[in-house]
């Protein structure tokens, strides 16, 4: 994980740097760091913590810089500390480095420089880089760029970096595999970042540098991209961005979570629009239409993803094995990749991810590539690497998620997938075209029934101050609502660190029920369609060892508000669209008990929005 971010140009480089670094803090916030050349060499601020602590250091900076590099880290190698902190320096002190990844040959690397006579202050395997590039560097006599080239060939690891030269300030050198960087092109200016929103209010073209290329970025002279392995040049491909400053703020929210839960409505549209098309519900998707066959006559899906992401592909199972009537695996990318799975060219993988930059979902993306089969990818952040790697794909359009625990996201990963599925349905006659329209209807309708359950937000934050103080948490909840039990437990634990357990409710009676007492919770989703007189009798069943019971049900419900201590309501849908309603109490309900609890709802301990180690 971590974020980086540089700038290099005729602007004062610190406040772009550390409001950058602000941005990026959902990568990881253990320590922060900043070097700048201030025109008579280099100066280096870094602390453990975040970079409001970092701008409380770094006052007594000289003057203006406009040459730098900063780095928030989320530790990977080594504690958060001071000297860990990133930008780490060269034992001459004329290189500074920030490095987001992980060089996994890192030991033998720093006994071979150790024996070299170089030392280490800190535990860092990005200590171990960037004297690796000054050995070369002055061993071999070559420049910069040339130095970061050759000591990249001896890498086995993960990197995103960029290196500033004490002795020749104006250029910074940055090279990318794995890891994430973008280049903000601006007028004889160039910003660098883990992803695009340090610098959106300064440029809106960027370059997504692909693994294994570099690129030297020089004051006047601009930019030259070189592939690491054989030198040859590459010719820059700039992306127009399209997302504002105005997206990556607050917005008068406290939170950026409460912000993208309340911003689902739009999000939710915002993905169907365009691909809904006319009064004949036709579904439009050049990422699927453009590879139909593949769809249709696929064996099966094998859905592979992280965390939210991953619960998102567990109700994506449950749609379409019903409406297209194609087996369906979901997998943990993390197991996947190791485990020697079957896969067949007649498979379609998809692979889940907001970020696209997962890197256990990303390995397994190139494991199924390896076996043949044809990967399609469902991710927000467009331009990204799983977005890139996959065969094809379509973006949620959600937006910015800033919040570290996924919100807008899931329910917008599910509307893609809800829309594959009615495709598919449609064209395989697996769904009637009652039912087709039916649903698709029942789709573009959802905006506005979310909007309606938001309006119970006073209601949850009352029922969080309730509950606030358990220690435990059990979620429970059947078919489609199942996965949604496990992403209520998520969130919960997520940003409140309260022990949270989702189950699918009948299983309750095979553990979990000896659990309850008096003193738990018991989130239970009861909308009134799919297994409803089911989940009542396990109501009963929690109510009879005196859990307490908090009940998602549909608008209206009279059986369970009885049995319930407290109810919250949300409209009623489909069956296979309920997921998209009855996760919006469960969000509120984790970021009020957070904030109740003065938690760090947006960037939760040891959490990280973006994990790009595995
Ligand atoms: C991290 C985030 C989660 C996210 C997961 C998968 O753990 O904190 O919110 O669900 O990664 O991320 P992805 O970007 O692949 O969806």
């Amino acid at each position: 994980m971590c974020g980086i971010v540089g700038y290099i140009g005729h602007r004062d480089a610190y406040p772009i740097i550390t409001n950058g670094l602000k941005r990026l803090e959902y990568r990881g916030y253990d320590s922060a760091g900043i070097a700048l050349y201030n025109g008579n060499g280099l100066e280096l601020f870094k602390t453990k913590g975040k970079v409001a602590q970092l701008e409380v250091i770094s006052k007594k900076r000289s003057s203006n810089a406009h040459i730098g590099i900063g780095h928030t880290r989320w530790a990977t190698h080594g504690v958060p500390s001071d000297i860990n902190a990133h930008p780490h320096t060269s034992n001459s002190g004329d290189l500074v480095l920030i490095h987001n990844g992980i060089i996994e040959n890192y030991n033998s690397l720093k006994i071979a420089l150790e024996n070299k006579g170089f030392h280490f202050e800190s535990d860092t395997d990005t200590e171990v880089l960037v004297n690796l590039i000054e050995y070369v560097q002055k061993t071999e006599g070559h420049k910069l760029g040339k130095a970061v080239q050759l000591a990249l060939k001896e890498v086995v690891g993960a990197y995103a970096i960029a290196v500033i030269d004490n002795k020749k300030p104006n250029e910074i050198v940055v090279a990318k595999l794995g890891s994430p960087l973008a280049i903000g092109i601006g007028n004889d200016e160039f910003f660098i970042a883990s992803d695009a929103s340090p610098f959106i209010e300064y440029t809106k073209n960027a370059i997504y540098l692909e693994d294994e290329q570099m690129a030297i970025i020089r004051l006047e002279k601009g930019l030259r991209i070189r592939k690491i392995k054989d030198d040859s040049l590459v010719s820059p491909v700039i992306q127009e961005l399209h997302f504002s400053l105005e997206q990556i703020e607050k917005g008068g929210y406290d939170h950026f979570m409460l912000k993208e839960i309340f911003e689902q409505p739009k999000a939710i549209k915002d993905t169907y629009r365009g691909r809904l098309v006319g009064k004949e519900g036709l579904i439009k998707m050049a990422g699927v239409d453009d590879h139909l066959d593949k769809f249709l006559n696929a064996d099966r899906l094998i859905i592979v993803a992280c965390g939210t992401s991953w619960h998102a592909g567990l109700v994506a199972e449950y749609i379409f094995e019903n409406l297209a009537r194609i087996p369906v695996e979901v997998e943990y990318a993390s197991e996947f990749r190791y485990r020697n799975p079957v896969i067949s060219s007649r498979d379609v993988v998809i692979a889940i991810s907001q970020s696209g930059e997962t890197a256990d979902t990303l390995a397994a993306i190139k494991l199924a590539k390896s076996h043949g089969a044809f990967v399609f990818g469902v991710c927000n952040v467009v331009g990204s690497t799983i977005a890139r790697e996959t065969n094809a794909g379509s973006y949620t359009h959600a937006g910015p998620e800033i919040g570290v625990a996924s919100t807008k996201a899931f329910t917008t990963q599910i509307t893609i997938l809800t829309l594959i599925a009615l495709k598919l349905g449609r064209l395989k006659g697996t769904l009637e075209e009652k039912q087709y329209i039916e649903t698709v209807r029942g789709l573009e309708a959802i905006p506005e029934k979310v909007s309606i359950a938001l309006k119970e937000n006073d209601a949850v934050e009352a029922i969080a101050k309730v509950y606030n103080q358990a220690k435990n948490c059990l979620y429970l909840g059947r078919g489609y609502n199942f996965p949604v039990a496990l992403e209520g437990a998520l969130k919960l634990k997520e940003i409140s660190y309260i022990h949270a357990e989702g189950y699918p409710a009948a299983e309750m009676k095979h553990g979990p029920i000896a659990l309850i007492d008096e003193n738990m919770p018991v989130i239970v989703i009861a909308t009134k369609k799919g297994h409803y007189d089911k989940i009542v009798s396990n109501i009963q069943e929690i109510k009879s060892r005196k859990g307490k019971i908090i009940a998602i049900v549909s608008q209206g419900d009279q059986t369970v508000r009885e049995l319930a201590d407290h109810v919250i309501e949300v409209p009623e849908t489909l069956e296979c669209l309920a997921p998209l309603l009855t996760t919006i109490p469960l969000q509120l309900l984790s970021y009020h008990i957070a904030v109740q609890l003065n938690r760090n709802v947006d960037q939760p301990r040891n959490l990280a929005k973006s994990v790009t180690v595995e």
